[in-house]
């Protein structure tokens, strides 16, 4: 085959391989080619010598990996895309519930009338939690970060339902699912009335998903919480925008821990631990402290300086594969005066909107296509509804369990999937002798 250009195609190129010459030794492989994708498997034998190991691919972050193949979440970075099962999250966010929402995602189908009425009983009859994990929550201090809470008390739910091991039970996973969906609202709310020093108050099951998240939390002495409709519907809406976002970190901190074929509740600790970091469910708490520092309007052209200069990130911004505006930042975004509206405007708008301005404009957002994310616009509805900023991580992690449960099931009934285990280059020491402490220097 005659060498040919980079990137042209070759006379006569009609079959579905790659071929690779190896100019170490001048053999030619055919690799064949699916799904755009080459199994990176196939590229052990590329070989040296017949003592080599076998070639493999490095890439570091993963960021040009696919780890699975899935069918729950579709990102399309370039055109700013995102469908849970197929369906638009315009469309979801606009029409759906979230309890509705987290079904597609977790069955791959919108539910009919019964099995959402079925779904929704299900779920609301599994909101209570064991009355001992209030002792554990009594045991953190009052100012206890309530994502560290929260991973402690999920991770604590493997121990009352021992029955969740078994992973291969379609009829236990779903229990496990009807009790973490369940369940999560209830563990948050309690850590955030912990943390004020309020009594607990107990799941309310005439009201709605969202509703009674709200009363859990705000309830204090009225007979019956009455959610105002507008938070009510807006918090549902931010939970449909959160439910799954195909291979991200904690999804797959989820995937990888639940190959262990671990319990689904260990492995949503792992995975509510992974979005605990600033980079990733925790960019929204930090997006708030970025505003807070820049402080006025007047002070963002000094706080992108400073961006450019590498000193510091543009917290809710940038995006691994979105390289276009984030679909959900611009539904947040609009519902954000929603929520102004009833509960009065933050001003923290009014820096947020500049550093958009300037970052949509300026070369060094533009040329390295960092547009707004999910996170930068959520803080300011959260702190308008009266939430405190460590409670914004825990707000991404209730309606995240859904995606997270749906990403694990699909691992676990994969015929492909198997426990991960990396390979790596190794670059330390060859073999040497141990040193006698007494010849160390
Ligand atoms: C979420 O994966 C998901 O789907 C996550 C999520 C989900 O729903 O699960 O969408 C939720 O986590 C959204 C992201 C929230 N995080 C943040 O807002 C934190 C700030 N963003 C960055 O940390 C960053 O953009 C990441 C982590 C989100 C993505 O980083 P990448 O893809 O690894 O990109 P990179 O770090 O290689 O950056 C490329 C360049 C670098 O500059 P150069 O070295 O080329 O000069 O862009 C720069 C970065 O320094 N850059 C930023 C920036 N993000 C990237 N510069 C300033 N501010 C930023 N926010």
């Amino acid at each position: 085959m005659s060498p040919t250009k980079p990137g042209s195609a070759a006379a006569g190129a009609t079959r579905d391989t790659l071929t690779i010459v190896d100019n170490r030794t001048g053999r030619q492989y055919e690799i064949p080619v699916k799904n755009d994708t080459i199994r990176a498997l196939d590229l052990r034998q590329i070989k040296v010598n017949e003592a080599d190991f076998g070639m493999m691919s490095y890439d570091p972050a993963f960021t040009n990996t696919a780890s699975c193949m899935s069918k729950v979440g579709f990102i399309d970075g370039d055109k700013g895309i995102l469908r849970y099962r197929g369906y638009p999250i315009e469309e979801l966010a606009e029409k759906s519930s979230y309890l509705e929402t987290a079904y597609l995602i977790l069955y791959g189908e919108l539910p009919t009338k019964s099995q959402l009425a079925d779904w929704s009983s299900n779920i609301t009859h599994h909101t209570f939690i064991h009355e001992s994990i209030k002792k554990f929550l009594d045991g953190f201090h009052y100012d206890a970060h309530p994502m560290g809470m929260l991973i402690s008390t999920v991770a604590a739910l493997s121990t009352f339902y021992p029955d969740a091991k078994d992973i291969f039970n379609p009829d236990s996973r779903r229990k496990q699912t009807y009790r973490l969906i369940g369940k999560m609202p209830t563990l948050a709310a309690f850590a955030y009335r912990h943390s004020l020093g309020m009594p607990y108050v107990y799941p309310d099951n005439d009201l709605s998903y969202s509703g009674n998240f709200l009363n859990m939390l705000f309830r204090t002495t009225e007979l019956q919480y009455r959610p105002n409709p507008t938070l009510e519907r807006a918090l549902d809406i931010l939970f449909i925008l959160h439910a799954d976002h195909e291979q991200n970190c904690s999804s797959t901190a989820m995937r990888g821990v639940g190959s262990s074929q671990v319990d689904p509740y260990s492995a949503t600790a792992a995975a509510t631990a992974a979005l605990y970091g600033p980079l990733h469910g925790g960019a929204n708490e930090q997006v708030l402290r970025m505003l807070l520092e820049i402080g006025s309007v007047n002070e963002v052209p000094a706080y992108v300086k400073k961006v450019k200069a590498g000193e510091k990130l543009l917290m809710g911004f940038g995006h691994r594969v979105y390289k276009n505006y984030d679909p959900r930042a611009r539904i947040v975004k609009r519902i954000a005066y929603e929520v102004f509206d009833v509960m009065g405007r933050n001003p923290l708008i009014d820096i947020a909107l500049e550093c958009e301005r300037i970052a949509l404009e300026d070369d060094y957002f533009v040329t390295r296509r960092l547009y707004p994310n999910v996170d930068f616009y959520t803080g300011l509805i959260y702190q308008a509804m009266g939430f405190p900023v460590t409670m914004f991580p825990v707000l991404f992690a209730i309606p995240r369990t859904s995606g997270w449960i749906a990403q694990w099931e699909e691992m676990l009934l994969d015929s492909e999937q198997k426990i991960a285990r990396p390979r790596q280059v190794y670059i330390g020491y060859d073999q040497r002798s141990y040193i006698p402490l007494e010849h160390r220097s």
